[in-house]
């Protein structure tokens, strides 16, 4: 069986900056409080009506597959993680292929709906696609513009302060070698679907609840996926329960990150970099604090770019490899958790 090494990364975010008091004077919030609660400081908004989840995602995908030293036509499968994507269908890997140029029409292209998750999930796929001998450079992308679909009034505070854009992408390569992707572990439990949740538009009709919020028209034939009803009354952003979803992130990180230190007989001494999603600052620490892993051994940019969701990994993997915190033979740990809820680890050895 064949392993899988990362051969190429990559990141872009937008250049556009945007701190906690720009938002203040839109929403009831302040710096303090913004800081306090997540230890953002500022993140990065895409340009309106000039970039999208895809051009980002190309330009991240470029410098991976430059520093792969591969070019886009040897690129045989895309796997694409977002919940911000271009269109409701087709997915972002289709767009990202014309983005790119890839004119190539034998490789695949898959979208991953994973959220904070997806990139861990899109890496695994990837991860099991190479080990079975059908691809050998596949192209492994996050990407997030979040906002194009944030509430900017108080109503949507606790949600919007914490996301940002951007973009993160790996080349993921045969490899002949015993480095390279260890392990993941992905896991997931519906039970609270809807407590992190971007529900409209959306096919459900009310089917799981609020039927009668949404202003549905009584229409046997004709359905809709966005009211004007939910237009008008603001139900077309995301929404978050922050402290259900806080309590649950403490436990399932640990949980998952032990997973897979056991199963590859390790412990969390053996970590030399760990990469957590970035949620929120107090989530990370605490799973730093309980793992006891030193600072320099954990790797945070959320002060700097917010919650990007699937982005947010491949862009802090990316940016601690540039800035030499990623060796050769390395023990790397990936962990997320959200939406979905979804969580998942991956053990890298570099
Ligand atoms: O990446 C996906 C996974 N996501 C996460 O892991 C996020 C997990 N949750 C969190 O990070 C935190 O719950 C938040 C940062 C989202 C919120 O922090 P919190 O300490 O849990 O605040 P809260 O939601 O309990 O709200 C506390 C108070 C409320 O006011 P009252 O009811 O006490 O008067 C909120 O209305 O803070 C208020 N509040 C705000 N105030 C100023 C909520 N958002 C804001 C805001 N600025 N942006």
């Amino acid at each position: 069986m064949y392993k899988s090494k990362i051969a190429g990364i990559g990141h872009y975010v937008p250049a556009n900056v945007v701190t906690n008091n720009e938002l203040a004077v839109l929403m009831d919030t302040s710096d303090e409080w913004i800081q306090e609660r997540t230890g953002i400081q500022e993140r990065r908004y895409g340009t309106k009506h000039e970039e999208s989840t895809t051009s980002m995602a190309a330009n991240a995908a470029r410098i991976a597959i430059d520093r792969a030293g591969t070019t886009k036509d040897q690129i045989d499968f895309i796997v694409f993680a977002t919940l911000s994507p271009d269109y409701f269908f087709p997915g972002c890997g289709v767009l990202l292929q014309r983005e790119l140029g890839i004119t190539n029409t034998e490789i695949g292209a898959l979208d991953v709906r994973n959220q904070c998750s997806g990139f861990i999930y899109a890496l695994s796929i990837a991860d099991q696609f190479i080990k079975t001998g059908m691809y050998k450079n596949i192209l492994v992308v996050g990407a997030e513009m979040h906002s194009m679909g944030l509430d900017y009034t108080t109503r949507g505070r606790n949600v919007t302060v914490i996301f940002g854009d951007g973009a993160g992408a790996v080349v993921l390569q045969r490899s002949e070698n015993e480095s390279g992707i260890l392990t993941t572990k992905l896991h997931a439990d519906g039970t609270h679907a809807e407590e992190l949740a971007f529900i409209n538009p959306g096919s459900h009709g009310g089917y799981h609840k609020n039927r009668d919020l949404y202003g549905y028209p009584d229409d046997k034939y004709g359905g809709i996926f966005l009211t004007e009803t939910m237009v008008k009354e603001g139900y077309i952003f995301p929404n978050m329960n922050g402290q259900f979803v806080f309590k649950m992130a403490i436990q399932k990180f640990p949980e998952v990150i032990k997973e897979a230190l056991a199963d590859q007989g390790y412990t969390s001494e053996d970590i030399d970099l760990f990469i957590p999603h970035q949620a929120n600052l107090r989530i990370s620490q605490f799973v730093q604090k309980l793992l006891g892993l030193p600072d320099h051994k954990v790797y945070n940019n959320i002060q700097k770019y917010g919650n990007t969701t699937a982005a947010s990994i491949p862009i802090a993997l990316s940016e601690a490899w540039e800035s030499g915190k990623v060796k050769e033979g390395d023990l790397i740990c990936l962990a997320a958790f959200g939406s979905g809820f979804t969580w998942a680890s991956a053990f890298i050895k570099w």
